[in-house]
């Protein structure tokens, strides 16, 4: 006898830019029904309510009334990043299965609390890495897997913009609500990008610098409008603005991360570069929503022929994607690696590039 497949209900935390990612991915997912949503604004709430037939009655400001409204299977968070780890916490001992977005949390111990929530539960925790869904990094990925690029002993990632600090004194550029600046906001994408692609190396240590050169001025907003936000204080900026890192992995290889959210630089630009033995390959995209561009280079040999591959890359799959796979997760009838292990491993280097900028010196991860 065949069962039919239980249709999950879904809330969404967050009306912003994000959260409305989640909304459309949920609403065009087969097998779930976008059911809740909780947000602070008036006016977004109303209108995404409207836009995805949420009933009045489950339309939330505060993020504990849709957690606590008993009806829910899957919850997404996208929320500023100190309210993931209380968010998921509570969700997850309410028996929802939790999808939050990137950084996982403010800092390790942050993110760990949540993987430990995820284990007594025995519920599906995922984070949200959606650029690693990009469909060049997702080609690079299977020429890497395949071996085309031998052994890959060391790696650049970055992502600078010239003008982008998101919400200038809104909660983005505050510890106390971002945990971190870019190299938490936008560090952590190439970071996991870079991960991914090397096959999931352990970084056993750091040496990383941090600078706060345009933000405390006042210099470097974006005037994206995905990126203006509410609650803007003047002159609340006590992030960094600039991320360096140089992080050891095991068997040897390095990384090198850079972030920034402002810079003289021509043009806004994100990259991973790959060093093999048998060849290499940059992915690279910047420019303006205006003037994009994007390139992935691969070099290698051919029959002792030096050769530049044109892989065929499929489209993105963006936040359609990571929810996809969160969803085949909690599908799935085994949840025991699917507890955000590999979120956690994230942030813990995140905090060791922190603590390595704070005490100028290296700093090694147990
Ligand atoms: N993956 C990506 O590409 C990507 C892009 C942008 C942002 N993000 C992440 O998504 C998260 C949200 O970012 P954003 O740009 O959408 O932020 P945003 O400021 O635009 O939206 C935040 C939302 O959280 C809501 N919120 C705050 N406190 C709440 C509470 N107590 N109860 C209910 N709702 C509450 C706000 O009302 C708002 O709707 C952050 O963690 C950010 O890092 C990810």
């Amino acid at each position: 006898m065949t069962t039919t497949p239980k249709t999950l209900r879904a809330g969404v935390v967050g009306l912003g830019w994000a959260g409305q990612q989640h909304m459309a991915a949920f609403a065009g997912a087969e097998g779930v029904e976008l059911v809740g949503l909780a947000g602070m604004e008036d006016a977004p709430l109303a209108t995404l309510g409207d836009l995805y037939g949420i009933a009045a009655e489950h339309r939330y400001h505060d993020w504990k009334d849709l957690v606590a409204n008993g009806e829910l299977d899957v919850i997404s968070i996208a929320t500023p990043t100190t309210l993931h780890r209380p968010i998921a916490v509570a969700a997850l001992d309410a028996g929802l299965h939790v999808l939050s977005e990137k950084p996982m949390a403010e800092n390790g111990t942050a993110a760990r609390e949540m993987v430990e929530a995820a284990e007594r539960n025995d519920r599906v925790l995922d984070v949200s890495f959606n650029h690693r869904q990009r469909g060049d990094v997702q080609t690079l990925k299977k020429l890497v897997d395949a071996g085309v690029l031998g052994e890959i002993y060391y790696a650049k990632a970055g992502w600078l913009r010239r003008e982008g600090i998101p919400g200038l004194g809104s909660w983005f550029t505050r510890k106390a609500t971002a945990g971190g600046g870019p190299l938490m906001d936008i560090g952590v994408h190439m970071l996991d990008m870079a991960l991914f692609l090397l096959g999931e190396p352990t970084v056993t240590s750091a040496t990383a610098a941090t600078y706060a050169e345009f933000g405390p001025r006042g210099r470097g907003g974006s005037s994206n409008a995905t990126m203006v936000k509410t609650g803007v204080t003047a002159g609340a900026f006590d992030v960094e603005d600039l991320s360096t890192a140089f992080l050891r992995l095991d068997g040897g290889g390095t990384l090198l991360l850079e972030s920034s959210w402002a810079q003289w630089i021509p043009r806004d630009e994100a990259y991973v570069t790959l060093y093999g033995s048998e060849g290499g390959a940059t992915l690279a995209w910047g420019g303006t929503q205006l003037e994009p561009w994007r390139t992935l280079d691969i070099r290698t040999e051919k029959d002792g022929i030096p050769a530049v591959l044109d892989p065929a890359v499929p489209p993105d799959g963006q936040h359609v994607a990571s929810v996809r796979q969160f969803l085949d997760k909690v599908a799935s009838s085994d949840f025991s690696n699917h507890r955000g292990h590999q979120a956690l491993s994230r942030a813990l280097v995140v905090d060791a590039c922190y603590a390595s900028a704070a005490q100028g010196s290296e700093v090694t991860l147990s």
